[in-house]
Order: structure tokens, then C-alpha cells, then sequence
């Protein structure tokens, strides 16, 4: 998880979710080394339990962004939020059930920072850095 573009390729330009991104990134490296380290039963809760976090309150700062600047896109980009939430669930009950696996649960964050975080979010920056001005 550690490819060079995901540096200064993450930065949407708006601060205040910027640094919000660049702490996930890192927590999300520092999970990925755990995992590396200790084996992957004992991380699944915890790894869920995080993006729970992140995602409530990431999430909803975004979509304020975009209602806010009538992203055009805001539907389609609030369906993917959605649907993250409900893998996390997926995950979540995983978890509950037979502990999880975190593998399953970084394999499908390593797609997600890119697709998303550094494809539709790179999008609405663009859009928001334009109305921001
Ligand atoms: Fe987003």
C-alpha cells in the first residue's frame, strides 16, 4: 500500500479533508504492517471498528462539501459511500461470526483507495477547488 502516487496523488487541495485522508493513509499502512507482523485473525475487529469510524465521519464532511457546491455527481458518489458502508457491515458481521479475516478486509481497502480515494474523490477535489475560489 505503500505506491509512490499515493503521496501527493491523495490531496484533494481542500485542507480539512486532506488531513483527514493523509491520517487514514497512514493508519491504514500501520494496519498493513501489523498484518505483516503479527498474522491476521487477531486485526479483523479492530481494522472494521476503524473504518467505521473514519468512514462516519469522513464521509458525511464530503457529502456536506459536495451538497453544498451542488456537485453534479453527488448522487452517484454518495451511492459509493454507501456501498462501502455495507461491505464494512459485510465485514463487520464476518467478524462477529467467525472473527474475520483481515486479508480479505485490506485486500478490499488496497482497491478502494484507489478506485475511490484516488479516483472519484480526485474528481469532486477538482470540482470543489474550482468553487472554492
Ligand atoms: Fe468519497
Amino acid at each position: 500500500m505503500r505506491d509512490a502516487d499515493l503521496g501527493e496523488g491523495l490531496a484533494l487541495g481542500i485542507k480539512s479533508l486532506d488531513e483527514k485522508r493523509k491520517r487514514f493513509l497512514e493508519s491504514l499502512n500501520a494496519f498493513f504492517d501489523a498484518q505483516e507482523r503479527t498474522g491476521q485473525a487477531c486485526l479483523a475487529e479492530s481494522v472494521v471498528g476503524w473504518l467505521k469510524a473514519f468512514a462516519a465521519e469522513h464521509f458525511h464532511v464530503e457529502e456536506g462539501y459536495m451538497q453544498v457546491f451542488g456537485y453534479p455527481e453527488y448522487e452517484s458518489h454518495l451511492k459509493e459511500h454507501e456501498g462501502f458502508m455495507e461491505t464494512v457491515c459485510r465485514f463487520e458481521d464476518a467478524c462477529a461470526q467467525s472473527g474475520g479475516d483481515s486479508r480479505e478486509i485490506l485486500d478490499y481497502m488496497q482497491g478502494w483507495v484507489k478506485q475511490h480515494l484516488l479516483g472519484v474523490d480526485r474528481q469532486m477535489g477538482r470540482y470543489l477547488a474550482e468553487h472554492l475560489r
